[in-house]
């Protein structure tokens, strides 16, 4: 089963389409280990997913303790995507690729500006390999997004928009998804009509960085990518509730 069919089982089966961005931070590792692994238990019956980056990487390490965090999440039928936005030459991205999914990732992130040839091929055929998945940038969520996505570029003889040429390579690509933020849910549109329901769109944005959940949901988010809002509130569990309830896909 490929990657982006196995987060959508995930997504029926939890009722979620609500991907918990495991930012957490503490001078600890002991610390932000235990606090990791608790808060994806208190929240993994609201989520259909647990995405992972820098975050914890880099104090825990891949094959110490994000191994132990993506074996709890996947203990309770969830996926996990490493946000390791993927950037380099080929053979380096191969490498890149490889070792999240070694350590037991289903999908990364990737960034479509290194192109095809010697720069993503490499991930896509690891993954294809490894039946794992690829979802890949296509408008960041933060305010100077527009400075790279929102290039206006010339392809074979007329201009488009840098995200647009994006999200077609996403359909040319066989990705599993792509990443529009949430904090421009006209981008989320535009995006949507390219892809239909061939490519699922992930938002992030919502909440701490000003997106709303039902704009992005009815722009045709598929995901929503939620990090401070839910970590940082008192009760984890409850604001993931309420946003899976907000975003409800019944309610699209
Ligand atoms: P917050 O706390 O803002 O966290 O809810 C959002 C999470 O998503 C990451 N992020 C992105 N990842 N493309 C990505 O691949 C994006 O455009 C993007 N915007 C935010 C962010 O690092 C955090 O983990």
């Amino acid at each position: 089963m490929s990657f982006k069919i196995a987060l959508e089982c995930a997504a029926r089966q939890k009722d979620s389409n609500i991907i918990l961005a495991l930012d957490l931070v503490s001078d600890s590792h002991s610390a932000l280990l235990s606090k990791s692994i608790a808060l994806v238990k208190k929240v993994q019956p609201y989520i259909c997913a647990v995405k992972i980056n820098h975050h914890l990487v880099l104090p825990l390490g891949l094959f110490n303790g994000v191994q132990k965090i993506i074996r709890t999440t996947h203990s309770f039928d969830l996926l996990t995507v490493m946000d390791c936005k993927i950037n380099d030459i080929g053979d380096t991205n191969r490498v890149i690729a490889n070792n999240y999914y070694d350590a037991g990732f289903d999908a990364v992130i990737a960034n479509p500006f290194v192109g095809w040839e010697e720069g993503l091929q490499p991930v896509f055929e690891v993954a294809k390999q490894m039946k794992k998945g690829v979802v890949l940038l296509c408008y960041m969520s933060h305010k100077a997004a527009w400075e790279g996505y929102g290039q206006t570029i010339q392809q074979h003889d007329k201009l488009t928009a840098q995200y647009v040429a994006f999200a077609k390579k996403a359909l040319e690509w066989n990705a599993d998804g792509v990443v529009v933020g949430a904090t421009f849910p006209e981008k989320i549109r535009d995006v949507h009509q390219i892809l239909a329901d061939k490519v699922p769109i992930y938002a992030p944005g919502v909440g701490a960085q000003g997106g709303d959940v039902r704009a992005a949901i009815q722009a045709g988010a598929t995901y929503l990518i939620v990090g401070r809002t839910i970590i940082n509130s008192s009760d984890p569990a409850a604001v993931a509730r309420q946003i899976r309830e907000k975003a409800h896909m019944r309610d699209k």
